[in-house]
C-alpha cells in the first residue's frame, strides 16, 4: 500500500458550507448512492478541485471514502496534490500490471483514500470500458461508504459517459457563465443516453463580489451575519470563495 500526505488547509466559511450542502444533498439522494462520478461539459470547470474537496468532506464526516482520479488523459491530481513516494496509479491496475492494493494510497486524513491516475495510456476510453474497471467499482462499493470518481469533460471525450455507467450517480460541475443553456442540455442528454443517473449540478466559480447577482444575494442574506469572514486572511479565500454548491 502506498502512502500520501495531504497538506491540510482550512477552507473559508462559505466554501465549507457549500461542500456540506453538496455532501448532504448526495447523502439524501438515496442510501445506494455511493459511487459518484464528477464531470463537466468543458475543461477547467473545477471537477478535480470539487472531487478532492467533496471526498475529503465525506471523510471528515466519518465516512470511509476513496477518491479515484479517472482522468487518465490529464491528471491534475498528479501535479496538484501528489507528494511523497506515489509510484503507481489506476492505469497500472487497469492494464493488469498491479493489484489494487498496490495502487491505492492511504492518506494522513482518517477515512480518506486515493488512487492517482498513473501514466497516460494510449487508450483511456477502452481501459475504462473494460470489465476490470466495472469489477473494481463493484468491489469498492462494498468496501467504502463513498467512492468519488473524477473524470474528463463530457463535451470533449467519451470517458465520463463510460465511467458513469458503473456509478450510482453523476454530479455535473458547471463553471458560472462558461456554457450555454443549450449545451448544458446536450450534456445532460448525452449522460442520459449513456444510462447515467444525473444527481444534479454544482455551480462553480461564481462571482460573489458585491455587484454580481450572487454577490447581492449573499450580501443580503449572509453578509451581515458572517461579515468577519470577508476580513479573514485565510490563504484560500481568494481563489476558493466563489465555490457554491447547488
Ligand atoms: N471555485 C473556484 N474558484 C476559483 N478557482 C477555482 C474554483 N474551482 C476551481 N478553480 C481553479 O480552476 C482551475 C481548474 O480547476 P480543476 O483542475 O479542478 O478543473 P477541472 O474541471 O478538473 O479541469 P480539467 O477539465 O482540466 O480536468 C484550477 O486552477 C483551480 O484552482
Ligand atoms: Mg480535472
Amino acid at each position: 500500500m502506498q502512502e500520501f500526505e495531504i497538506k491540510k488547509r482550512e477552507l473559508d466559511f462559505r466554501t465549507k458550507e457549500a461542500f456540506k450542502t453538496l455532501r448532504t444533498n448526495i447523502e439524501f439522494s438515496g442510501e445506494n448512492t455511493k459511487v459518484i462520478c464528477i464531470t463537466s461539459a468543458m475543461p477547467n470547470e473545477g471537477k478535480s478541485s470539487i472531487s478532492f474537496e467533496l471526498a475529503q468532506s465525506f471523510a471528515v464526516a466519518g465516512k470511509k471514502t476513496i477518491l479515484i482520479d479517472a482522468d487518465l488523459r490529464k491528471s491534475v491530481m498528479r501535479t496538484h496534490y501528489r507528494r511523497g513516494n506515489v509510484k503507481y496509479g489506476l492505469t497500472h491496475y487497469l492494464v493488469g500490471k498491479k493489484t489494487f492494493d498496490e495502487v491505492f494510497c492511504k492518506t494522513n486524513i482518517d477515512n480518506f483514500y486515493m488512487v492517482f491516475a498513473g501514466p497516460v495510456p494510449p487508450n483511456p476510453s477502452e481501459l475504462l470500458g473494460q470489465e476490470r474497471f466495472s469489477t473494481l467499482c463493484t468491489q469498492l462499493r462494498e468496501q467504502y461508504d463513498f467512492v468519488i470518481i473524477d473524470t474528463p469533460p463530457v463535451g470533449s471525450v467519451i470517458d465520463a459517459s463510460i465511467v458513469s455507467k458503473n456509478t450510482d450517480g453523476v454530479v455535473v460541475v458547471m463553471s458560472s457563465g462558461a456554457i450555454s443553456y443549450q449545451f448544458a442540455r446536450k450534456i445532460k442528454e448525452q449522460l442520459d443516453t449513456a444510462g447515467a443517473r444525473v444527481l444534479g449540478a454544482v455551480l462553480n466559480k461564481v462571482d460573489l463580489s458585491g455587484k454580481s447577482y450572487y454577490g447581492k444575494y449573499y450580501g443580503k442574506y449572509y453578509g451581515k451575519y458572517y461579515g468577519n469572514y470577508e476580513n479573514s486572511d485565510n490563504p484560500d479565500k481568494k481563489d476558493r470563495e466563489s465555490a457554491e454548491a447547488k
